[in-house]
């Protein structure tokens, strides 16, 4: 690989039905039909869903780990595709722009009732709709809220940390079977989410990540896509190192690896454990 744009060709990209054959024992579970959105319109719940949810129910993982929470709607995704318990991480009172504003916010109409709950709200006048109220969406009892409103809580361990001060040390290397990398988008953030899913991610298991995506258009045109292809490419060979298989589902937002598996010991080991036990 010499730069991040190998990952538009073979054998870096791969179609989404190239796909099905990373997943042996899915049989009947079929790949999407492919989006035939512009990638420059791409939407994570109308195109990448389905991706997403087509690879949780061929991986069928038991323990998944999500970085970035949000609503919860990847969460969701996961839990109703697969008997997956999720750990999930998010900042506990949302992500800032560099400029101080925040990254993820939504103007809400009408009366509000906010007193029950822990919501950050700001207000900017009036215009002609009335009261211009917004809620901070990735801070607060916002966190989850899809998974909890769908009765799927008893499955999650939501962690409210910044992923860069996470403890994963209490984890086994073995622990988790996927892992999606959906948080912060600065370069940094994404090889600090990458590093840590990898020290817990089990040997054949999955990783991924959302925001990717090689072509020089989309990296240019969208900061979220820039910020994680740039961390990608900073830590590509200790990908490679870690990872048996690394692709681009083309076309799609995402990267998707698998752990190298373990070695397999030589049979005469095999059989002296197989007396011992
Ligand atoms: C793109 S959204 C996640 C979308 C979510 N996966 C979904 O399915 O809807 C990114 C989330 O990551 C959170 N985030 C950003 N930087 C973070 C960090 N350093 N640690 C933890 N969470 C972070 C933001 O607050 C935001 O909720």
């Amino acid at each position: 690989m010499e730069s991040i744009d190998d990952f538009c060709k073979s054998p870096y990209a791969c179609s989404i039905k190239k796909v099905e054959g990373f997943f042996s024992s899915s049989y009947g579970i079929l790949a999407p039909q492919r989006s035939q959105h512009p990638l420059d319109q791409w939407s994570l719940e109308e195109d990448d869903g389905p991706i997403f949810q087509y690879i949780y129910k061929a991986h069928q993982p038991k323990r998944h780990l999500e970085f970035g929470t949000w609503q919860g709607w990847g969460t969701t995704l996961c839990l109703e595709s697969c008997s997956a318990t999720v750990w999930t991480i998010n900042l506990p009172d949302g992500e800032d722009r560099p400029d101080g504003t925040w990254a993820y916010g939504q103007r809400v109409l009408g009366p509000q009732s906010t007193a029950q709950h822990n919501i950050i709200t700001a207000n900017y006048g009036d215009d002609e709709l009335g009261p211009r109220n917004y809620h901070r969406t990735d801070a607060g009892d916002y966190i989850g809220r899809i998974y909890r409103e769908k009765g799927l809580g008893h499955r999650v361990h939501q962690i409210f940390c910044d992923s860069r001060l996470w403890d994963n040390s209490n984890f086994s290397p073995d622990f988790f079977d996927s892992v999606l990398i959906d948080g912060g988008h600065h370069p940094d953030v994404v090889i600090n989410d990458s590093r840590k899913a990898l020290q817990v991610l089990r040997p054949g298991g999955l990783i991924m990540w959302h925001d990717f995506c090689p072509q020089v258009n989309i990296r240019s045109q969208f900061e979220s896509v820039k910020g994680v292809t740039a961390g990608i490419e900073q830590i590509f060979p200790e990908l490679q190192a870690h990872l048996e298989r690394l692709y681009w589902i083309k076309p799609s937002w995402i990267l998707i690896g698998f752990n190298k598996s373990k070695p397999k010991k030589p049979w005469v080991q095999q059989l002296k454990e197989k007396l011992l036990n």
